[in-house]
């Protein structure tokens, strides 16, 4: 049995948690940044960078000591590598570098990509490889097989924002504050879906990608003649139809059996979107697997968690390891139009 320290700083949480290699959770301490970023209606790459530096150092003190443990007993050391804000993900890495050198123990560089697509594994631990994998964060919108660790086959990715920022942007349109997904979610409960005709991108088209954008900008022209309660609605119902779309064009056309339909990362945590890919599941007689919601949005646990998976494979980093603004966790996919901006 092995023993993990995971630390997680890539956006605006900072976390560490403990995690054992059978899937215990030892402890997980996390540090939200929601007030400093809220007068900025979005996240400051800057102000996060900094409330990283005070905050990771008690966040680990505070997981050793629920854990009951001190850094001698922990076998490796996982930090986000990337993909992320690049000063907030230099906190974290060089923070597990430092405990790495200090303790004499392995480094194990994580993708935060490959944290979101092992967590329903720490959730659930039945789950076999490969599932298809529905990705769906702030950043990030994907298709994935998850064949193993470090193995993922990308079947579609969006060309334009990603679920989690299109959640964020109507948000701020709809002025229900930040962060946006959550404030969506709660006012499309008292919205009806159905009052706002809004398209939905690329859905029944032959290519297997994503597209957002229009969307975004079809609830901006509809701003003043809706109440933003039915705004909200109809916007999720417009991205759920949209995921739950391009997600069985993914399952009739993957060749190879997939264990399960999974869906993990922020927008995850979001119940319109979870029914919808249950019942998906379910015409496809697939098992449906999500996380938690807590294990959804980014923490620590999920990281840990991807690093215990690698150092079980003999996975560890050198003490030089970069870190990466983007890094894709299939290097082979191609890219797709307007796909520039995202890792
Ligand atoms: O995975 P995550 O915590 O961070 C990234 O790696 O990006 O995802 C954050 C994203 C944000 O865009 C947030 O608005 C969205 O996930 N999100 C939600 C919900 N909770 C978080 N979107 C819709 N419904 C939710 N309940
Ligand atoms: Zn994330």
């Amino acid at each position: 049995m092995a023993l993990i320290l995971g630390l997680e700083s890539s956006c605006d949480e900072t976390a560490a948690a403990l995690v054992e290699s059978d899937g215990t959770i030892r402890a997980h301490k996390l540090a939200r940044q929601e007030e400093a970023h809220r007068p900025y209606g979005g996240v400051v790459p800057e102000i996060a960078a900094r409330a990283h530096v005070e905050m990771l150092g008690p966040l680990v003190e505070a997981a050793l000591e629920e854990a009951g443990v001190t850094l001698d007993q922990v076998d490796a050391i996982a930090a986000t590598a990337g993909p992320g804000l690049i000063g907030g993900v230099m906190v974290g890495l060089v923070t597990g570098k430092a405990l790495a050198l200090a303790a004499n123990k392995p480094l194990v560089a994580v993708n935060h990509l490959e944290g979101h697509a092992l967590s329903p594994r720490l959730g659930d631990q039945s789950l076999e490889f490969p599932y298809l994998l529905l990705l769906v964060s702030g950043g990030h919108c994907q298709l994935l097989l998850v064949e193993g660790v470090s193995r993922y086959r990308r079947l579609a990715t969006t060309i334009d924002d990603a679920a989690g920022e299109a959640f964020d942007k109507t948000a701020k349109l709809l002025g229900l504050g930040f962060p946006g997904g959550p404030a969506v979610e709660q006012a499309a409960m008292r919205g009806n879906p159905r009052a706002v005709p809004l398209p939905r991108p690329l859905v029944g088209s032959g290519e297997p990608h994503f597209s957002f954008a229009g969307l975004k900008s079809a609830v901006a022209r509809a701003v003043n003649d809706y109440s933003a309660e039915d705004l909200a609605a109809s916007f999720q119902q417009a991205v759920v139809d949209c995921l739950v779309d391009r997600t069985r064009r993914a399952l009739t056309s993957v060749t190879v059996q997939p264990s399960a339909l999974v869906v993990a990362g922020g927008v995850a945590a979001n119940k319109a979107v979870r029914g919808a890919l249950e019942t998906l599941a379910a015409e496809h007689a697939l098992r449906f697997v999500a996380p938690p919601l807590w294990l959804c949005t980014d923490n620590a646990a999920m990281i840990a968690w991807a690093g215990a998976e690698r150092f079980a494979q003999g996975l560890t980093d050198p003490l030089d390891t970069p870190a990466r603004a983007r890094w894709p966790l299939d290097p082979d996919a191609e890219k797709v139009r307007g796909a520039g901006v995202k890792a």
